[in-house]
């Protein structure tokens, strides 16, 4: 297993998806900085920490601040070597968007969130991951975000920043190839989580060890290609 002991940040660690790739890599002996956007870690997080306070490290990041990344990168290199795995998780999706009311500064913001803050983060992460382990750069995106299956309107913000989110990681991909760092768009399922609601068919457990299976066999092969939570290729 390459993933073993591996040196993760993950963003938006502190409910849905993030929290269960936390809880799912901490047992395998993983150290973690766990993106928090609020200055309170909250109870989820709190908790993780009480259970591994040699391995989990509350890290507040806003991603859709350039400062809140900068000073997350510059604690993460005074008090790191290396980074081996980057986890763009944290997302938002806003709802009731219908032409006719779009506003741009919601527009702005889910592409800020979505898909620049991911971008900036890399980059300014890209030292450390330069000294990492196998070093990969997993961006939590959406089938929502493939141009090919998007046959419906409405959901303007979501599908655009996750679209520019897939963008953004095959340029990644070209970029970082001959550094032999990978990066990936990866859709996580339709998951049960705030963002996913309770309709939804697939349980966070089930979706994070999916995913974590899949990045465990990655070779740069891979790198810059759309994946499906359980290792299926997904159009573009
Ligand atoms: N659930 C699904 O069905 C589904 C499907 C496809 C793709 N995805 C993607 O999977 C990822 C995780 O989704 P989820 O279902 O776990 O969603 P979630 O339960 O709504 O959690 C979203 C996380 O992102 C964080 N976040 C939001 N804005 C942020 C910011 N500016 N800076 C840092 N963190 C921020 C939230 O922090 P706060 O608690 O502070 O708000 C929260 O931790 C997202 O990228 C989402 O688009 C989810």
């Amino acid at each position: 297993m390459n993933i073993q002991n591996t040196q993760a940040l993950i963003t938006g660690a502190n409910r849905g998806l993030g929290l269960e790739f936390c809880k799912q890599l901490l047992p395998t002996g993983a150290v973690i900085w766990a993106g928090h956007r609020s200055e309170d870690p909250g109870e989820l997080l709190d908790h993780l920490t009480g259970q591994y306070p040699d391995q989990i490290h509350p890290l507040q990041l806003n991603v859709a601040s350039a400062d809140s990344i900068q000073r997350a990168a510059a604690r993460l290199e005074a008090q790191n070597e290396r980074l081996d795995l980057l986890i763009n998780n944290a997302g938002i999706f806003p709802r009731g968007e219908t032409l006719g009311s779009l506003v741009e500064e919601n527009l702005l913001q889910a592409l800020k969130v979505n898909s620049i803050g991911a971008l900036m983060l890399a980059q300014a992460l890209l030292p450390l991951l330069r000294q990492g382990k196998s070093p990969k750069i997993i961006n939590i995106t959406s089938q929502l975000g493939s141009l090919e299956r998007k046959l419906s309107g409405g959901n303007y913000s979501y599908t655009a920043s996750k679209a520019a989110l897939n963008m953004f990681t095959r340029a990644l991909a070209a970029d970082l190839r001959e550094e032999e760092i990978i990066a990936l768009a990866v859709h996580p399922g339709w998951v049960n989580t705030d963002m996913g609601g309770s309709r939804a068919p697939l349980g966070a457990t089930d979706s994070v060890a999916g995913i974590l299976a899949l990045i465990d066999q990655l070779t740069i092969a891979d790198s810059g290609k759309f994946y499906t939570w359980n290792g299926q290729i997904h159009p573009w």
